[in-house]
C-alpha cells in the first residue's frame, strides 16, 4: 500500500450555526493529484484550509505527510506548501522581492534565497518581469508568482485552491503542465477546482463536495459510471442492416431517418464485448461504433442537485438526469 500524504477522517467544520463539513473523510496517496470538486460555497476553501493549518477543524482526524496535525501541526506547516483562492502576491513589490520575501519567510540565507527565487522565476518564465511590480503583471503571470512563491520552501504536499480560476485557456494548459510536472516530481498535489474539465484532466482521484459531505469519490471514469446516460452508438447505411440490429436489441432506441440506434451501456469492455457478439450472431455490421459516456458535467450536476443547464436540442446527447442515480 502507498504511504497517504493526506488522510483525514470525520472532518467537522461549522461557522455559527452554519454546517460546512459534516464528517468528510479524505485520503490522497503521495504523488498523486487530488482534486476536491464542489460548488460555490460547499466549503473547499474550507477543507484546503483546515488541512494546511490555517482554520482548526471541529472535530476530525488529520495527519499530513504523516504527522498528526493536532499534535504537530509545526510538522505539517514544514511539509507543505499552500497557494489560496486568493492572490498572497503583493502587487507594491516586485516579482523578485515577493519570490526573496517568502526565502526569508523559509529562513533561507541571502545567497540561497536569491538561487531559489532566481530558478524558480526562470522555471514559471517570470524572469522578464521579475524587476516589475507585480501590479503590473496580468492575470496569468501573478498566479505563475503564486505558485512559484509555494514553491520556494521545496513542499513535497502543495495546496493549490482554484489554480486556474480566471486564466485563459492558454495560461490553463500551462498551468496544468506546471502540476503535471510538480507530480512527477513526487509532490503531492491537492487541487480544489470549478472546473470540471480541469479534474477530469489532472487528477488521479476526485471527490465531489455537496452539502458538507462527500457525495461521490473515484477516477473521473468510475465518476462518470455512476450515472445513466453512457451508450453505444450504431450508425447503419444499409436500411436493411439496420432493421436487423433493430431486431437483435429489443431494448435499444433507432433512430429510422439517421439509421442510428442508442443501445444503454456502461461502457465497459465487457458490455462492449457482449454488445459485438449479438451484432454477430444477428450476422449485421455496423458502420459506425461510438461509445459515449456522460462527462464529468453530467456527473456533478446529478450529484450536486444543481439545476441542469439548457442542453442544446441534439437528439444522441446522453440524457443529464436531475436526481443521482
Ligand atoms: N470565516 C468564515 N466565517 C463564516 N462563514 C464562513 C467563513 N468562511 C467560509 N464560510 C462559509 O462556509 C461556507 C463554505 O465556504 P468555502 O469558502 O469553504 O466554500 P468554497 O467551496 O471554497 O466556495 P467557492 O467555490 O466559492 O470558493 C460558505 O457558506 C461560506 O459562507
Ligand atoms: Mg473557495
Amino acid at each position: 500500500m502507498t504511504d497517504l500524504a493526506i488522510a483525514a477522517n470525520g472532518l467537522r467544520k461549522s461557522y455559527g450555526d452554519k454546517l460546512v463539513l459534516d464528517g468528510v473523510d479524505l485520503a490522497v496517496p503521495e504523488g498523486t493529484i487530488f482534486s476536491l470538486l464542489g460548488p460555490n460555497g460547499a466549503g473547499k476553501t474550507t477543507a484546503v484550509k483546515i488541512l494546511s493549518t490555517l482554520v482548526g477543524a471541529d472535530a476530525g482526524e488529520i495527519r499530513i505527510g504523516g504527522h498528526d496535525l493536532a499534535t504537530a501541526p509545526q510538522a505539517v506547516r514544514a511539509a507543505i506548501g499552500v497557494t489560496g483562492q486568493f492572490s498572497a502576491v503583493d502587487g507594491l513589490i516586485t516579482g523578485e522581492e515577493n519570490m526573496l520575501l517568502m526565502a526569508d519567510l523559509h529562513h533561507l540565507s541571502k545567497r540561497e534565497g536569491r538561487r531559489v527565487a532566481a530558478e524558480l522565476l526562470e522555471r514559471f518564465d517570470l524572469t522578464e518581469a521579475a524587476k516589475k511590480p507585480a501590479s503590473t503583471y496580468s492575470g496569468g503571470m501573478k498566479r505563475r508568482l503564486d505558485i512559484a512563491m509555494t514553491l520556494v520552501g521545496d513542499p513535497r504536499i502543495i495546496f493549490l485552491d482554484e489554480p486556474t480560476t480566471g486564466l485563459d485557456p492558454r495560461s490553463r494548459h500551462n498551468m496544468w503542465q506546471i502540476i503535471r510536472e510538480l507530480v512527477s516530481d513526487g509532490v503531492t498535489v491537492f487541487l480544489t477546482t470549478q472546473y470540471l474539465e480541469e479534474a477530469d484532466e489532472l487528477a488521479d482521484r476526485i471527490a465531489v463536495l455537496n452539502d458538507g459531505r462527500i457525495a461521490a469519490e473515484g477516477t473521473a471514469e468510475e465518476l462518470k459510471r455512476l450515472i445513466p446516460g453512457g451508450h453505444v452508438r450504431l450508425r447503419f447505411t444499409d436500411p436493411a442492416a439496420y432493421r436487423s440490429a433493430t431486431g437483435a436489441f429489443p431494448g435499444a432506441s433507432g433512430d429510422d431517418d439517421s439509421l442510428s440506434l442508442r443501445i444503454p451501456s456502461d461502457g465497459s469492455q465487457r458490455e462492449l464485448r457482449s454488445l459485438l457478439d449479438r451484432l454477430d450472431s444477428a450476422g449485421v455490421e455496423a458502420d459506425e461504433l461510438t461509445v459515449h459516456t456522460p462527462d464529468l458535467d453530467d456527473v456533478f450536476f446529478a450529484l450536486t442537485g444543481s439545476k441542469v443547464p439548457a442542453q442544446p436540442a441534439q437528439a444522441m446527447r446522453p440524457t443529464v438526469p436531475n436526481q443521482p442515480a
